[in-house]
């Protein structure tokens, strides 16, 4: 048996957390963000969620592709039926709001809506229809998650022999609470046997992508990724960096990817908002190339983090400047006649999506 609490203590160092909650439209207390036991969520896994990166920048905290991953975020709602009224701007807007709030420079934003329990009615079936919706958004700081050293070094990561969903079943494209069942099953094997990560393959035996990550191979000076036909989450992060590929002139094609091309990869690396991009430097024991970080990964890495610190323009508006959204939204404020509201702040003139900004984002979910 593995050393559990080995495991444990590496990974439950406490973050900095934000002391508010954004909850169906106000910021309430973190100790007052809490539910009921019998929630539909609880026991049926409905729920679906975001993971958004806010990065430190000398214009001030700027969150990461905020209007993709809120499209992606009433996406994922949309495919479970879940009816509620929450908007894109109002979405947008509550995240601003939180982070301004919070006083984090840096943060990972966690959006999540789920199927409550209207305790007046209570239903506890699996027919989730009959259950209230409830939106809560909380956002930590939280490091670099396979580790400061991963970024440089690279992680071992071993293939899974778990499957990643089957889309006829759970859908991948949906960033459902109910898929990090399997994504669990796949981080707990790969690290009881000594891995960082593991990487599941699809049900056809094509690579699909890490536990929380998708996955990038570089083989003879050309990037390849798999599909969203191999069951990957439309990763926001994957799409930065087909971008990022196409801004430095590299060649970048999705394909479907055997197992088997894993070994003899030039480099691999993962991306994800919390993984941001990792290199892999061996597969079940196997080097990758050298066996440590390569240089086209290197290249990709320093250009996403030069965008996400703002100091170099990114190839989209990608990042919606925190504080430049209050003063906006302030003088919009006033040159209405009012001041801006301590408790809601108004932010919706400071986050209007450009034209087109709701296409790109559905792009970033459905492209092959
Ligand atoms: C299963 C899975 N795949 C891929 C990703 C990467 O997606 P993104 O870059 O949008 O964070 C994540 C992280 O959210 C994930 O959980």
């Amino acid at each position: 048996m593995v050393n559990d609490d080995a495991v444990k203590k590496e990974f439950s160092k406490k973050p900095a957390i934000a002391p508010e909650v954004w909850h169906d439209g106000e910021f309430i207390r973190w100790d007052d963000a809490r539910v009921h036991v019998m929630s539909h969520v609880l026991h049926y896994g409905s729920s679906v969620f975001e993971g958004i990166r806010c990065y430190r920048t000398r214009r001030g905290p700027a969150v990461f592709r905020l209007r993709e991953h809120m499209q992606r975020f009433l996406n994922s709602a949309k495919i479970y039926r879940m009816s509620h009224p929450w908007q894109l701007d109002e979405l947008c807007d509550a995240v601003t709001g939180l982070v301004a709030r919070s006083g984090l420079q840096q943060c990972y934003l966690r959006p999540i809506m789920f199927r409550s329990l209207d305790e007046a009615n209570p239903a506890f079936g699996v027919n989730p229809f009959p259950n209230p919706m409830a939106c809560y958004i909380g956002a930590w700081d939280w490091g670099k998650y396979l580790g400061e050293e991963a970024i440089e070094q690279g992680v071992d990561v071993c293939v899974s022999s778990w499957n990643r969903l089957t889309p006829n079943s759970m859908p991948a494209m949906a960033k459902a609470g109910a898929n990090y069942m399997n994504s669990q099953l796949i981080k707990m094997e790969a690290l009881v046997n000594g891995f960082a990560e593991g990487i599941a393959l699809d049900d056809r035996g094509y690579v699909s992508e890490g536990s929380g990550e998708n996955i990038f191979l570089v083989h003879e000076g050309k990037v390849v990724t798999p599909p969203l036909s191999s069951a990957i989450l439309p990763g926001i992060t994957r799409d930065s960096v087909i971008e990022i590929c196409r801004a430095l002139e590299i060649p970048v094609v999705e394909s479907g990817l055997q197992r088997a091309s894993l070994y003899v990869a030039d480099e691999l690396f993962f991306t994800g908002t919390a993984a941001e991009v990792t290199p892999i430097r061996s597969v079940d024991r196997i080097p990758v190339g050298e066996g440590r970080r390569g240089p086209f990964t290197e290249r990709i890495q320093r250009l996403f983090f030069d965008i996400t610190s703002g100091e170099r323009e990114a190839p989209g508006d990608w990042l919606t400047f925190v504080n430049e959204q209050k003063s906006a939204s302030a003088a919009a404020a006033d040159r209405n006649g009012h001041g801006a509201s301590a408790e809601a702040p108004a932010r919706k003139a400071a986050t209007q999506a450009p034209e087109g900004a709701a296409r790109d984002a559905i792009h970033v979910t459905l492209t092959e």
